[in-house]
């Protein structure tokens, strides 16, 4: 994997360099970076090749705390390994106030014995008002909203520690990607 690092990047627009952060350490996480990094470099194919593209992540790589962002089908997407506090905000919300009700577990796909765990938040990293890439930088008062989420500095959306909108301009939560667990520990993105 280490080999296709740097080429990659070769391949990489300037502008989307943004999008192809690994969070320190994590990058081990990417199942087989044979399969993350060559979809990144593949930008330049027709978007029917890239629509087909699926990802694979090993979350038991993602530390507590920790968040993977990485390109799946030309969008960022979001793997947050969430801290006890996190869920237990999550969980604890009154979804009757919120603006796109939905519970956390509605926001989780089950693992395969059918529970869900909630450490691993999975979502597509766009805000739903006008599409810029929501900034989500735990322990940064100024980088994660003041729902300890997610903000998004376009136009001042808040996102909450499950990525639902909880003030400012975006009608509804950030999208949670179609993604199944293929082990305890693995995700299959698209
Ligand atoms: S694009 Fe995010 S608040 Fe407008």
């Amino acid at each position: 994997m280490s080999d296709h690092t740097d080429n990659s990047h070769e391949h990489i627009d300037e502008d989307k360099r943004d999008f192809i952060y690994i969070a320190t350490g994590a990058a081990a996480a990417v199942g087989a970076g044979a399969l993350a990094w060559p979809l990144v470099m593949q930008m330049g194919k027709a978007a029917d090749t890239l629509a087909a593209g699926s990802i694979e992540i090993d979350l038991s790589k993602i530390s507590e705390g920790q968040q993977l962002k990485m390109l799946w089908r030309g969008k960022p997407v979001f793997v947050r390994h969430r801290t006890p506090a996190e869920i237990s905000e999550a969980e604890s919300v009154d979804i009757a106030q919120l603006k796109d009700p939905q519970t956390d577990d509605e926001r989780l796909m089950p693992t395969p014995d059918g529970k869900l765990d909630p450490k691993y938040l999975v979502m597509v990293g766009v805000c739903t008002h006008f599409g810029c890439v929501p900034v989500g930088e735990q322990g940064k008062v100024d980088a994660q909203g003041e729902y300890g989420g997610w903000y998004c500095p376009c136009h001042g959306s808040h996102y909450d520690t499950s990525g639902r909108i909880r003030k400012g301009p975006a009608p509804t939560n950030l999208e949670i990607p179609a993604y199944t667990y293929i082990s305890d520990t693995v995700i299959k993105v698209g």
